[in-house]
């Protein structure tokens, strides 16, 4: 977010009022207001399309308030982070693999010692439709990770499917922390 910041400042007088309505967004966790500050930001990253292909892509995490997620685009698909909650991490962990549509543990789900953030394609494995569940007003499903308006399927904070039709979890990407708030995807 620093760098969105930096681009409004870049060539003209400082706007304290703008500035601070942009904190004040970030601070209310208003997911609208995330979205709506990434993905401009997200969008000038995208390298051009004839790169696109190879390449990984990076991105700061850190203003994503807890219990709230956005989505990135990675090599033109979406890709939904989520900061999970202490109460959200406890219940993924405490699902049995055994009892699931597609038997993961959480843990096999994220990064160790990183727990509280939650990266996947946000592509349904039904039918490729994008899940619903970013945002806490968001329709969630039963499981409180994200719910497929196209056919019903339900998804848990671990991106896990829940309830049909969809036959798969959401694909965990390639990714790495760079730092506490920054993840390199690809
Ligand atoms: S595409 Fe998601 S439930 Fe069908």
């Amino acid at each position: 977010m620093s760098a969105t910041a930096h681009e409004h400042d870049a060539g003209h007088a400082p706007d304290h009022g703008k500035r601070d309505f942009l904190k004040l967004v970030a601070a209310s966790g208003a997911a609208v207001g995330v979205g709506a500050i990434a993905w401009p930001l997200i969008d000038s990253m995208n390298p051009s399309s004839d790169v696109l292909a190879i390449s990984s892509a990076e991105f700061d995490i850190g203003s994503i308030p807890a219990g709230q997620g956005i989505t990135v685009v990675w090599r033109g698909k979406p890709v939904f982070v989520r900061h999970r909650t202490a109460e959200e991490i406890k219940t993924a962990a405490s699902v049995k693999p055994g009892d699931l549509l597609d038997p993961a543990t959480d843990a096999s789900r994220v990064k160790a010692g990183h727990e509280q953030w939650l990266v996947v394609l946000g592509i349904c494995t039904h039918l490729g439709c994008i899940p619903l569940g970013n945002k806490t007003t968001d329709a969630r499903g039963d499981f409180g990770g994200y719910f497929c308006p196209c056919h019903g399927s339900q998804y848990d904070v671990s991106g896990r499917v829940r309830h049909g039709p969809a036959p798969a979890n959401l694909p965990v990407p390639p990714y790495a922390f760079l730092s506490d708030n920054r993840i390199k995807i690809g």
